[in-house]
């Protein structure tokens, strides 16, 4: 251990109240969390403390120039009971990138794995053997000095609380793409960062949508309202014509973690796939053609959620059912086997949680 994370155990632990066979996303937290406060240019006293509420100030900076920026992973168990994280430096990587653009403190990748391992093995318990479920992990971190005024804040607080999730879209979702609102600047705004803005902003379009019958927003690009970028918080792929299409890295959009995975997975089972721009037009082209043959998002929470139609400009594309599909199913099986200890991880992906060994 290289950190010394002092490690306060809760009194009672409220595992015993959670049914893992009905278990809605988001709303079931673990016992315990870690955090780590930012003073004086270093991270301090990093701990793991009963999971509950802390006090803020009304005028911490977070609350109003909204320096906050989140991480979204999980954990599962193998078949023989192994808890483990899927490419957990990848998300210690993306959190310092969203903090390098948020002017906020990076957290050394050292503390971030040795934060998540401690506090994992601790509430070890907490992962759902269910296939399909697993314990979502959500590290963040957000601006606390007591000030009115903009500038970067002096102090942070960097947190981790878990807890067990089942399906995040358990059905294939509806789509609307539009030409009135932009999820992020496609350059130099926050598209690529994971702030908690990006997700503010994406709140009245996302209602609109729903009001309209469909499930996510399909985000086009800010310039041009031409290319299509990612859906609600996934990232998108296509398959037209035999060949898989994913948008090509922007700026604007996010580099998803399970985006990558599966960029990598296909083409190593002989699927074509190409990251490049997509333009609206060539979708409504290729399904008019009759050449969309299914399309997919990808994302931590939602892992692989299968779209049912696309509605664009008052026209609606229609997908085939799930059962007809090829590439989707295909991936989702193999990140969910890979997950469950079944199909083997070739690329070394799959990281044992360590507990206190980490580092020691
Ligand atoms: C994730 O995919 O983990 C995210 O952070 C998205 C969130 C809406 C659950």
């Amino acid at each position: 251990m290289k950190f010394n994370i002092k490690i306060t155990k809760a009194q009672n632990s409220q595992l015993g109240q959670v049914d893992f066979d009905d278990i809605p996303f988001g709303r079931v937290f673990s016992d315990h969390m870690f955090v780590a406060d930012y003073k004086d240019g270093e991270w301090q006293s990093p701990r793991i403390v009963p999971f509950g509420r802390f006090e803020m100030h009304p005028a911490a900076m977070v609350l109003h120039y909204g320096q906050a920026i989140f991480e979204g992973m999980k954990a599962s168990k193998s078949h023989d009971g192994t808890p483990f994280f899927l490419r957990p430096e990848m998300h210690a990587k993306r959190l310092n990138n969203s903090a390098r653009r948020m002017c906020m403190p990076e957290v050394p990748e050292a503390l971030f794995l040795e934060a998540l391992h401690t506090l994992v093995d601790l509430d070890s318990d907490w992962i759902p053997p269910q296939e399909g479920s697993a314990l979502y992990i959500r590290p963040y971190m957000f601006a606390t000095d007591e000030f009115i005024g903009v500038k970067p804040s002096a102090t942070y607080r960097f947190i981790i609380f878990t807890g067990p999730v089942g399906p995040y879209y358990p059905k294939p979702v509806s789509l609307i793409a539009d030409r009135q609102f932009a999820r992020a600047a496609v350059q130099g705004g926050t598209g690529e960062a994971k702030v908690a803005g990006n997700y503010a902003a994406s709140l009245l379009p996302a209602k609109l949508a729903n009001e309209k019958g469909y499930d996510q927003v399909m985000w086009l690009d800010s310039r041009e309202f031409k290319y299509i970028q990612e859906v609600g918080t996934m990232n998108i792929f296509f398959v037209i014509d035999g060949t898989v299409v994913t948008p090509k890295l922007d700026g604007g959009i996010l580099p998803g973690i399970t985006r990558d995975t599966i960029l990598k997975l296909l083409p190593e089972h002989g699927y074509k796939v190409e990251e490049r721009p997509i333009a609206i037009d060539e979708l409504v082209d290729a399904y008019k053609a009759g050449k969309l043959q299914e399309v997919f998002g990808s994302g931590t929470a939602a892992v692989v959620a299968h779209v049912s139609k696309v509605a664009y400009d008052g026209f609606e594309m229609e997908l085939p059912p799930v059962e007809e599909r090829k590439v989707g199913p295909f991936i989702k099986a193999q990140i969910d086997g890979m997950r469950s200890g079944k199909i083997e991880d070739k690329h070394g992906w799959i990281v044992p949680v360590q507990g206190q060994a980490v580092n020691a």
